[in-house]
């Protein structure tokens, strides 16, 4: 998958510009709020996914302005694809000159994986945070996966308010057990999916973790599941253990039993990378889960999704700015940053400044 052209008329700071891509390392330097981000942004957008900043629609457009307008066209190896989006009072969302029903739509097409200082909670955030982030990269390559997790929340959050609802009449007591059945059902699987999808992940991220370092330092991780069993879990053993639970979640008005509850640890040289590790092995480790990502999207859909990496090179030593600059072969690379001096040797080169690409080498 290679991206060799982007082209904005209109988007957050960004003016008209046009970005003809290197199949390699590509650099976005500038000084600050220059619009180095905003450039991955726009180019994130054609994957389908929302805004890896979390932005609604009507941020995207320049302040004062009534629409934004990017396109791109990228090579699958098969063919030369061209997408456009516009965003204002209409969408209009174009895939080869035809006109798509939503954004989703573009899901599966164009395929990046990106690293931006948000994804630092990997490591650094609350266990809520790492589920979330691990549950928006099983759903890029699992699209059901997403739809089975809103329906297990959603059986949660019932569940949750009859528990409070029987302390008022005892008759519902009964009914929890056809929620109990459902919860336990969604949340097996969901517990499975996560365990397996991390299983397979792993040994990746490990690869990469030894190349940042210099095979200096070990990455490993592991799926952390609050329902104690030996082996496989089944609807059975969560629903064996949300029943053993229930005097207490009916004290407490809350599930205690479930993936809601659960963790992925992660560890850096054998121990916890969120309570010991240095910024930079911190930084390290989400990139090595991030290129990790991009090599299990290889394996499980066949391409090699290009590699956003925003603000990456900050606390990383110069062997570890070495190995991202110029020993991830094959990958193609947009890298932002804002001293050009922690570049060197790579394939192109664009200097951002206010909104517009000055400078190309
Ligand atoms: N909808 C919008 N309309 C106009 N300007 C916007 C909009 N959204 C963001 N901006 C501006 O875009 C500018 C550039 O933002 P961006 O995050 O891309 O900067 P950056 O070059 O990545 O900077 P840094 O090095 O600090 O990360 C900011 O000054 C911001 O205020
Ligand atoms: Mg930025």
């Amino acid at each position: 998958m290679k991206l060799t052209r982007l082209e904005v008329k209109s988007f957050r700071n960004l003016k008209e510009l046009q970005l003809n891509a290197a199949d390699g390392v590509n650099v976005i330097y500038g000084e600050n709020g220059q619009g180095k981000t905003n450039l991955l942004e726009a180019i994130w957008l054609f994957t389908g996914s929302k805004s890896f900043r979390g932005a609604s629609t009507s941020e995207l457009i320049p302040l004062g302005g009534d629409r934004a307008d990017i396109s791109l066209c990228y090579d699958d190896g098969v063919r030369q694809n061209e997408l456009r989006m516009m965003l204002g009072d209409k969408k209009e969302i174009m895939q080869n000159a035809v006109s798509l029903g939503s954004a989703t739509e573009l899901c599966g097409g164009f395929c990046c994986v990106v690293f931006s200082p948000v994804h630092l909670n990997l490591i650094k955030g609350s266990p809520s945070e790492r589920r979330k982030l691990i549950d928006v990269i099983i759903g890029q390559m699992k699209p059901r996966y997403l739809s089975v997790l809103s329906e297990y929340n959603r059986i949660l959050l019932q569940r949750n308010t009859l528990l409070k609802d029987v302390q008022f009449s005892s008759s519902l007591l009964d009914t929890l057990d056809i929620w109990d059945m459902a919860l336990a059902k969604k949340g097996a699987l969901i517990t499975k999916t996560r365990q397996s999808f991390i299983e397979k992940l792993t040994p990746f991220c490990s690869d990469f973790y030894e190349g940042i370092s210099n095979g200096r330092e070990s990455f490993d991780m592991s799926y952390q599941s609050n329902i104690e069993i030996d082996g496989e879990i089944s609807d059975e053993t969560m629903l064996c253990q949300l029943k053993a639970a229930r005097p207490e979640d009916l004290r407490n008005g809350t599930t205690s039993i479930g993936p809601q509850r659960d963790d992925i640890l992660i560890n850096i040289n054998g121990i916890s990378a969120r309570a010991f590790g240095s910024q930079g092995q911190q930084r390290s480790g989400v990139l090595a889960i991030k290129l990790g990502e991009a090599a299990l999207m290889n394996e499980l859909l066949g391409q090699t999704p290009v590699i956003l990496l925003d603000d990456v090179m900050s606390e990383l030593d110069d062997s570890r700015r070495d190995f991202l600059l110029h020993r991830l072969e094959d990958k193609q690379i947009f890298i932002t940053c804002c001293d050009p001096n922690q570049i060197f040797d790579v394939d192109r080169a664009f200097e951002v400044s206010e909104g517009k690409i000055v400078k190309t080498e």
